[in-house]
C-alpha cells in the first residue's frame, strides 16, 4: 500500500470542550484533503477523535454527578455528531478511553522503559493546572508565574515522574529537519522549531502520580507501576499510531500528514518524532501547522464570549448551506502563518461574489442557455469560435495547478485554480455573446461551440471543487449529465480523477438540466 495510500490525522480534541470553529476547521481541511486523495483512487485513511484523559475531565464529571466516562461519552458524541453534520467523511474516530488505544499505549511505554528511553526521576516545576502542562522557568517568569491562558497562579510542584529522554534526540531531530525540509510546514514554523531545538532539549516528564488522586482511575497506568498515570499528552500523541496498529490497517502507517495548529506544534514536531525514533518506528511524512481563526478581529476566548460556537456554525449552515461554510473555511482559512478573521461581512462577500455570482451564475447561464436554445441537449462541439480551442489547455493547466497546490496543502490556491477556470468560461461567454448570436439561426452551430466548451470546462471545475463543496459539485455534475460520476463520488469519494479531468468527456446529445440557482444570491435582511 506504500504507494497510492494517504493517511491524514487531525489533533484529537479535548473532550471537556464543546466543538467550535477551530476544531471544525482542522477537521474540515483534513476532510477536503482526504476527499481529494480518495477521488484520485488512493487508499485513504482519515482520522479524528477525542483526547479524554485530562484530569479536568474528572472534575467536570464530578460537578455534574457523572463518572468521567459518562461525561466523556456525552461530549465525544457531540464532536462526532458535529463532524457528521458538517459533511466530514472520516474513516475512524478514536477516543483515548477506548481499550484498543489504552492497551497499545501501555505496550509502547513498556518498550520505551525497556530501551531506557523512559526512566523514573524527580521533577520540580511550574504547573499550569488549566492547561495540564509544566512551564519552563523562563516562560513562568515572563508571565509573572501566572497561566498565560487563564491568568490563574501557576503551582510549584515536585513529584517523582517517569521521564522521556528527549535530550538524547536533539541531533537526530535537527538532522531530520534539515534532511527533510517539508517534515514541518510551513517553512516559518519549521525554522521556529529548529531555533528552539538549538536552545537545548530537556527530558520531559511523561507521567503524573496516581496515588491519592481522584484522577488516578482515569487515565492509562504506567505499565508495571500502578502509582503513575501516563501524562495526557503522551497518551494522546500515540493515538495516531494505536488506531492503525493492527493487521488490517498497519499498511497505512506512517501517517502522511499530521494536521495541527501552531499551538501544539512542539508536541508534534519534536516530542512525537523523538518517541517514534526511540521506538524505531518509521516517522510520519509531515507535520503541518496552520494558524488560528480569530473572531471579528480578536482572539477567540471564553471570557470575550466571541467563540464561533456550534450555534453560530449552525446558523451559517442554515442560511448559506453546508457547502458554503466548507468553501469559506477552505478558501479563507489560516493555512499559512497569519491568522484569519471569521467575520460575517467577509462570509457574505465571499458567498455572493464567488459562489452565487461566479460559480452559481456561470453554471446557470450554461445550463439554461443549453436548455433554451438546444431543447435541453448538449450541442455538438461545432465550428471554431474565438478562443474555443484554448479551453482544453486551460482546463489541463488548471488541473495541474490544482494538483500542485493540493499536494502542498495550499487549499485556497487549489480552489483558485478551479475558480479561474469558471471565470474563464464567464469571460468567454461575455466575449462571444451566445445570447445574441442565437437570434440568427445560421449562427446556432457557433452557439453550440460556446456552450459545449462552457459545459465541459464547468464539468472539470466541478470535479476539482468536489472535495470542498461535495453536494453542490455533485449537483452540478448531475445537471451536466454526469450523474454516474456524481453517484460514484457520493459513495465515499470513489473517483477516477485522471479520466474525469480529461477534456472532451461530455457527449453531444446528453440531456442538460435547467434548475434553480446552484447558490442563490444572499440579500441581508433589511433592518426593521
Ligand atoms: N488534545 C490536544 C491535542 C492532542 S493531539 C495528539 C488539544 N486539543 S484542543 O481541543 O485544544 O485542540 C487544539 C486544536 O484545535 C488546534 O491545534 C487546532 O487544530 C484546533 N483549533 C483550536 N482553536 C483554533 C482556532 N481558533 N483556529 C484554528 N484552529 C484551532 O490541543
Amino acid at each position: 500500500m506504500a504507494q497510492g495510500k494517504f493517511y491524514i490525522t487531525t489533533p484529537i480534541y479535548y473532550v471537556n470542550d464543546r466543538p467550535h470553529i477551530g476544531h471544525v476547521y482542522t477537521t474540515t481541511v483534513a476532510d477536503v484533503l482526504a476527499r481529494y486523495h480518495r477521488m484520485r483512487g488512493e487508499a485513504v485513511f482519515s482520522l479524528t477523535g477525542t483526547d479524554e484523559h485530562a484530569a479536568k475531565v474528572v472534575d467536570a464529571a464530578a460537578e455534574r454527578g457523572l463518572t468521567p466516562l459518562q461525561w466523556a461519552d456525552r461530549n465525544a458524541a457531540a464532536f462526532q455528531e458535529t463532524f457528521k453534520k458538517l459533511g466530514v467523511d472520516n474513516d475512524d474516530f478514536i477516543r483515548t478511553s477506548q481499550d484498543r488505544h489504552k492497551t497499545r499505549v501501555q505496550a509502547y511505554v513498556r518498550k520505551l522503559i525497556d530501551t531506557g528511553d523512559v526512566y523514573l526521576g524527580e521533577y520540580a516545576g511550574w504547573y499550569d493546572a488549566g492547561q495540564e502542562e509544566y512551564l519552563a522557568e523562563s516562560k513562568a517568569k515572563e508571565y509573572d508565574y501566572k497561566s498565560p491562558f487563564n491568568g490563574k497562579p501557576l503551582v510549584r510542584k515536585t513529584e517523582k515522574n517517569y521521564f522521556f529522554k528527549l535530550s538524547r534526540y536533539s541531533d537526530a531531530l535537527l538532522k531530520l529537519l534539515e534532511e527533510r525540509p517539508t517534515f514541518v510546514q510551513p517553512d516559518a514554523r519549521r525554522n521556529e522549531v529548529i531555533g528552539r531545538i538549538r536552545e537545548g532539549l530537556n527530558d520531559v516528564p511523561i507521567s503524573r502520580q496516581a496515588s491519592g488522586d481522584a484522577a488516578a482511575a482515569w487515565g492509562i497506568k504506567v505499565p508495571g507501576d500502578e502509582g503513575h498515570v501516563i501524562y495526557v499528552w503522551i497518551d494522546a500523541l500515540f493515538n495516531y499510531l494505536s488506531t492503525v496498529d493492527d493487521d488490517a490497517r498497519r499498511a497505512f502507517w506512517p501517517a502522511n500528514v499530521h494536521l495541527v495548529a501552531k499551538d501544539i506544534l512542539w508536541f508534534h514536531a519534536v516530542i512525537w518524532p523523538a518517541m517514534l525514533m526511540a521506538l524505531k518506528i518509521e516517522l510520519p511524512g509531515q507535520v503541518y501547522a496552520h494558524s488560528f481563526w480569530i473572531s471579528d478581529g480578536q482572539k477567540m476566548s471564553k471570557s470575550l464570549g466571541n467563540f464561533i460556537d456550534l450555534e453560530r456554525i449552525d446558523k451559517y449552515v442554515e442560511t448559506f448551506g453546508l457547502d458554503a461554510l466548507r468553501y469559506f473555511l477552505a478558501n479563507n482559512g489560516p493555512m499559512g502563518t497569519t491568522d484569519s478573521d471569521f467575520a460575517e461581512s467577509k462570509f457574505i462577500e465571499v458567498y455572493n461574489t464567488e459562489l452565487a455570482n461566479t460559480l452559481g451564475n456561470c453554471s446557470n447561464r450554461v445550463t439554461n442557455m443549453t436548455s433554451r436554445y438546444f431543447e435541453g441537449k448538449l450541442p455538438a462541439k461545432g465550428p471554431h469560435v474565438a478562443a474555443s480551442e484554448k479551453f482544453a489547455t486551460a482546463a489541463s493547466d488548471a488541473t495541474a495547478k490544482y494538483v500542485r497546490a493540493m499536494e502542498r496543502l495550499h487549499i485556497s490556491d487549489a480552489i483558485g485554480a478551479a475558480m479561474d477556470l469558471v471565470r474563464a468560461v464567464d469571460s468567454y461567454i461575455e466575449q462571444t455573446q451566445p445570447y445574441k448570436l442565437q437570434k440568427d439561426p445560421a449562427k446556432l452551430p457557433e452557439v453550440g461551440t460556446i456552450l459545449y466548451h462552457g459545459a465541459e470546462a464547468l464539468r472539470i471545475a466541478a470535479v476539482l471543487l468536489w472535495p470542498v463543496i461535495p453536494a453542490k459539485a455533485e449537483e452540478l455534475l448531475r445537471r451536466l449529465g454526469r450523474g454516474d460520476d456524481a453517484a460514484k463520488l457520493a459513495d465515499h469519494g470513489k473517483g477516477d480523477f485522471a479520466a474525469w479531468t480529461q477534456w472532451g468527456l461530455l457527449q453531444p446529445g446528453t440531456p442538460i438540466t435547467q434548475a434553480q440557482p446552484l447558490f442563490p444570491r444572499y440579500q441581508p435582511p433589511k433592518p426593521a
